[in-house]
């Protein structure tokens, strides 16, 4: 499932941190990847686990809180700390696919990646390039969004990043380890629960929509693993 959540951030959210991060020191993106991410990805990224991406990551958290869109379609059962990076001058990451386990530095925690996430925080009329290209069993999907939003992706899926040719794409990304591991059953539930969602505000709560309801939680109780 690929899902694109508008407005995760504000304007005002969104030019307090690029002010923050325009004046930052990037490192090598290389570093938070392995042997096969390292010999195709070009970019650079705030130091992990730096104060400013500590500071900045909790708030791209605290705003994710926020969303019942994000926890509807990835039931996070942990984020590990967002990380940020920025691509320009013909930086670029080849295709890829997201390491399946990480390792929290401040926690010590072991994370599996189902759901990678991309939030973007430079317009896309700030450079030209750098579409995100997710591919899936029914084709190439090309993602370019407005500063604020993010898009939700399986982390099986390979993916990349087109190189940049003008200006700087400037983004948060990260992964979460959902309650539901199985990305056609997290997409089913998001559906069925939208579609509970949408027939509650227009007929209220008849029986029917509370025994639906219920088949919700309880396909949730058989697939969840907490
Ligand atoms: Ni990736």
């Amino acid at each position: 499932m690929m899902l694109h959540i508008p407005g995760v951030l504000s304007r005002e959210q969104v030019a307090s941190m690029r002010r923050r991060l325009d004046a930052s020191n990037w490192v090598d993106g290389r570093t938070t990847v392995g042997a096969q991410g390292a010999q195709v990805k070009q970019n650079r990224q705030l130091a992990e686990g730096s104060p400013l991406a500590q500071e900045l990551g909790a708030e791209v958290l605290a705003a994710l809180a926020n969303s019942p869109l994000f926890f509807s379609a990835a039931l996070p059962l942990r984020t590990c700390p967002p990380l940020f990076n920025c691509y320009a001058g013909g930086e670029h990451y080849g295709d890829h696919v997201d390491g399946a386990m990480r390792r929290v530095a401040a926690s010590g925690q072991w994370l599996r990646t189902d759901v990678s996430t991309t939030l973007f925080l430079s317009d896309p009329d700030e450079y030209d390039g750098g579409e995100l290209t997710v591919v899936d069993a029914y084709g190439e999907h090309e993602v370019k969004l407005p500063a604020g939003d993010l898009i939700v992706y399986p982390s099986t899926s390979i993916h990349r990043v087109a190189p940049v040719t003008r200006g700087a794409r400037i983004c948060s990304f990260f992964w979460t380890q959902s309650m539901v591991r199985d990305d056609m059953r997290r997409c089913m539930l998001l559906e069925l629960d939208q579609n509970i969602q949408s027939l509650r505000a227009r007929l209220g709560d008849c029986t029917e929509l509370v025994n639906i309801t219920g088949h919700y939680h309880n396909l949730l109780r058989q697939w969840s693993e907490v």
